[in-house]
């Protein structure tokens, strides 16, 4: 794996992510996306020496190099897992009896992917350089994008495309990318980018000041490669369930399918009911409490300054009881 040139990754919405979650004396925090380590940086900053901070990943490198940035803070764990199925996870059930058995003050999920993934073309989430079609969050489990784009029908690649890319050229972009995997010219990332771009063609987009045509495309064979969206509202469900009283959840979210199961989820355990009529069937159990009900956005010099901001939102939300 080439490290030469590793990127920071930039941690986004810090600040309010710090004035959210206030660390009371020996806080238990949970970290569910440790990924470089920059929001736990700051967290344990604010922490006391009394703190304990589990941070969880699924991708190796992003550990390791967590690890390597918080130089043995002895109040840091960090553990190999994916949030999905940390709940019954054996470590983690044992750290927690030993180190949180009243639960967690702050929980922190910053979803999606990391610029170290993104920027790491042998890890083959960009379209910008070329590296082998993986996109895969953790490399030693689950599809690759190439093995998981050769078990696709024309029809199942376009749905996805359409659901997680919200592309509206999805059937034919699903056509050329099944074509180009059949004649043989589907190996990397640049080779996924052409299929596509033979149905969106790249130059007229970017005089426009358009994103690139690629970009929802491949947004959607990550989101349906990781499973990005399939167990995050049960996820968040399993979280609420391990904060104490008056802890609080904070959820950022990078697009507006991520936020939209981020918001109805938390809605729905603060009690509030969004279905068809006026009111539910049966009464909701009103376990949360919503901090700043309409989420908050990246400030205008955020997202200057950290392009990749621009589209997140954070929710936050406190256990009531
Ligand atoms: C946006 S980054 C987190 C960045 C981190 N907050 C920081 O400041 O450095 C998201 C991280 O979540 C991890 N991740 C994504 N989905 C995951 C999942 N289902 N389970 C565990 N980790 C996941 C990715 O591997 C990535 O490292």
């Amino acid at each position: 794996m080439m490290t030469a040139q590793i990127p920071t990754h930039v941690p986004v919405l810090l600040q309010e992510v710090l004035d959210n979650l206030m660390l009371p004396p020996a806080a238990r925090v949970l970290d569910l996306t440790l990924g470089l380590g920059g929001h736990a940086e700051a967290l344990l900053t604010r922490a006391d020496a009394e703190a304990r901070y589990l941070g969880v990943d699924r991708d190796p490198e992003a550990r390791t190099l967590a690890a390597q940035r918080l130089g043995g803070d002895p109040r840091l764990s960090i553990l190999a897992c994916a949030y999905e199925d940390l709940w019954n996870d054996l470590d983690f059930l044992a750290w927690r009896a030993a180190k949180a058995p009243e639960g967690f003050d702050a929980i922190l999920a910053d979803l999606g992917v990391s610029t170290l993934q993104l920027r790491t073309p042998e890890r083959g989430f960009s379209f910008r350089d070329a590296g082998p079609l993986d996109m895969r969050m953790d490399p030693e489990h689950g599809l690759s994008a190439r093995t998981w784009i050769a078990e696709q029908t024309d029809e199942s690649l376009a749905d996805a495309i359409y659901q997680y890319g919200e592309e509206r050229a999805s059937r034919p972009i699903a056509r050329a990318i099944l074509r180009a995997l059949r004649e043989g010219r589907l190996d990397t990332t640049q080779d996924l980018a052409r299929a596509i771009y033979t149905v969106i063609p790249r130059e007229p987009a970017k005089r426009k000041g358009h994103s690139d045509p690629a970009t929802r495309t491949f947004q959607a064979i990550r989101i349906a490669v990781n499973g990005e969206l399939d167990r995050l509202a049960a996820s968040l469900e399993a979280a609420v369930a391990v904060l104490r009283p008056g802890g609080r959840l904070a959820v950022i979210s990078f697009h507006s399918l991520e936020d939209r199961i981020v918001k109805q989820t938390l809605r729905r355990l603060a009690g509030i009911y969004d279905g068809p009529g006026r009111t539910a069937p049966t009464e909701l159990p009103k376990v949360l409490k919503l901090i700043h009900a309409g989420g908050i956005a990246p400030s205008e010099a955020e997202a200057a300054t950290n392009p990749p901001s621009r589209s997140a939102r954070l929710r936050v939300a406190e256990r009531l009881l």
